[in-house]
Parts: C-alpha cells; structure tokens; sequence
C-alpha cells in the first residue's frame, strides 16, 4: 500500500469489483445465446463467433478498467469505423441491447455494477447507430 497523499480513496475500476475477466467472458457468452436468438442481428455475425467474443470480453474488460489486451491484440478500439461495415438501424441497434440487457440479467451483478454498465451499454449502442 502506497502512501495516501488525499482522504478519499479512488473507487475500485468496475473490473477489479466483478472480480476480473471471468465476468466479461460470461457476459459475453450469455450475450451471444441472445444474438442467435435474434436472425436479424446472427446474419451481422460471422459464422464462427469465437473471435467476435474474445474481442467484445477484452474491449468491456479493457474499457471497464481491466489490462490493455484488446488495444495489444486488436489495436486502437475505432467502434464507430469497426461498425461501418455494417447497417445498425434502430432495429438492429435495439436487438444488440436487448440481448446485452438479457445478458445481464443472466450474470446479474449488484445492481449498482448493473446500472453503471447498462448506462454505458446503451449510450454506446446509441452512438453506434449509422442508418
Ligand atoms: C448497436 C448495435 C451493434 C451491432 C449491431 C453490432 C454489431 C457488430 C458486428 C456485426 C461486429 C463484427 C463482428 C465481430 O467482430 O464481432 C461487431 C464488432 C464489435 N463490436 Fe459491435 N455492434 C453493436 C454495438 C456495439 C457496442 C455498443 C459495443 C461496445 C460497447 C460494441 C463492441 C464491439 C467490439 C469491441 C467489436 C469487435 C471489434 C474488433 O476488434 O474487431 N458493439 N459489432
């Protein structure tokens, strides 16, 4: 433990809170069972999903205050230029949440880890709209 120059104590990183990656990997799991449940947002989707959930477990892990591997592996995030590719209209944008929401009810967090992370799940699936 370091000398504390304040009186607060920096909060925790929501990675350090969840316990680490194994959070990120079952949200990401439980986040894939939705998308092939749901033909309009699977079509998006390779067919072999394996790379598409190591890259969003290490994108939330990494953004959520865990180690740096996606930007190691994958480089710069660029969502928005990495999305281009694909039409995300407000259907497509409302399926990616809904089975993200489902997820989350799946691994079910403490509600407060829940708010932060449906807060900025749906912010970012908001600015991710591009039709
Ligand atoms: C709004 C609806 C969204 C749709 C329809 C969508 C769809 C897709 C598709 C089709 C891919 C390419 C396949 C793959 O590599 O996994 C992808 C990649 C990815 N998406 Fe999304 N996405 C959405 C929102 C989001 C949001 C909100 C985030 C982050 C919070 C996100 C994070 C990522 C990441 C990290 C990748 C992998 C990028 C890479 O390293 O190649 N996506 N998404």
């Amino acid at each position: 433990m370091g000398i504390r120059l304040g009186h607060k104590t920096p909060p925790e990183p929501l990675y350090e809170r969840v316990g680490g990656m194994a959070f990120f990997t079952d949200l990401v799991e439980a986040f894939y069972v939705g998308v092939q449940a749901r033909p309009v947002l699977r079509a998006m989707y390779p067919e072999d999903l394996a790379e598409s959930k190591d890259h969003l477990a290490l994108f939330l892990a990494q953004y959520f205050g865990g180690p740096a591997t996606y930007n190691e592996v994958r480089g710069h995030p660029r969502l928005k230029m990495r999305h281009s590719p694909y039409v995300i209209d407000v259907e497509a944008r409302d399926l990616w949440l809904s089975a993200m929401l489902e997820a989350l009810d799946m691994v079910d967090p403490a509600p407060e880890i829940r708010g932060e992370l449906a807060a900025y799940l749906d912010m970012a699936a908001h600015q991710l709209r591009n039709a």
